[in-house]
């Protein structure tokens, strides 16, 4: 049996966490025993399919040299830019261009399950462009009308959860294509807010890989206590 191929991961964390309210980037924020990042990066790190890990960093970022993980032989630090896209695209011009595929991961996401990323890995054998991992919609989505009413959001209508999902990282694609598409999105002044949006802007078709919901964002405050559960259950395992 060949040994199973190896890629590189591009992990944006040149955010500076505005909607989290901290004293600092929330990366850098400690849950379980380490900062979010670390715990972000030894996910990745510990997982046999993954060989380098790019890091894209504020110019100005003086926490993420403090960390142990910093002096890791297989992490580079890249300096990042304006919006994430930007960062993300920093990222990938750092890779040589014989690298066929390329895995996109949020830093502000410590939960992933390594089994989530080995499926989503499986779609290089699978003859597409990539894809993404992600959660159907659970809720029922409501839609509000452009004005509020005392201060308040109003329904205009309910949407169809059917077919809806959430998007989350890892994502991954090939890397000319990725390449390609953030050039292209950027050239149109598109909003990205993901790499797959950028691929979906050439047309191109992206697979939904369900993932497990455990896999969040830390956004807010509320989801620092979240976060540490999911990771103190893994530790607890
Ligand atoms: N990110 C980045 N470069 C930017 C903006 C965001 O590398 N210019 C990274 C963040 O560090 C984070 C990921 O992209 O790991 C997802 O972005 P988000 O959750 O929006 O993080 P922030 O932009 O830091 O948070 P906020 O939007 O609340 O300011
Ligand atoms: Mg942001």
């Amino acid at each position: 049996m060949p040994l199973p191929s190896q890629y590189s991961v591009v992990v944006p964390a040149a955010g500076i966490g505005e909607r989290m309210k901290a004293d600092c980037p929330k990366q850098y924020l400690h849950i379980a025993g380490k900062t979010i990042i670390e715990h972000t990066l030894t996910n990745l790190l510990e997982h046999s399919q993954v060989k380098h890990v790019i890091v894209v960093l504020d110019p100005n970022d003086n926490f993420f040299s403090e960390l142990a993980i910093a002096s890791h032989p297989s992490i580079k630090v890249v300096e990042g830019g304006q919006e994430r896209c930007d960062s993300v695209l920093a990222g990938l011009n750092y890779l040589p261009d014989d690298e066929e595929w390329v895995l996109v991961h949020d830093a502000a996401r410590p939960c992933l399950a390594k089994t989530d990323l080995t499926t989503l890995l499986q779609l290089a054998e699978q003859g597409s462009i990539g894809g993404i991992l992600a959660t159907p919609v659970r809720d029922t989505m409501k839609r509000a009308i452009d004005v509020k009413m005392n201060g308040q959001h109003v329904i205009k209508q309910t949407e169809s959860r059917e077919k809806l999902w959430h998007a989350l990282t890892p994502q991954f694609f090939k890397l000319a294509s990725l390449k390609k598409a953030l050039n292209e999105a950027s050239k149109q002044n598109a909003n990205i807010t993901d790499e797959a949006s950028a691929i979906e802007l050439l047309g191109e078709k992206v697979m939904l890989v369900e993932g497990r919901a455990s896999n969040i964002k830390i956004t807010q405050p509320e989801d620092l206590l979240l976060a540490e559960f999911y990771l103190t259950q893994k530790q607890a395992k």
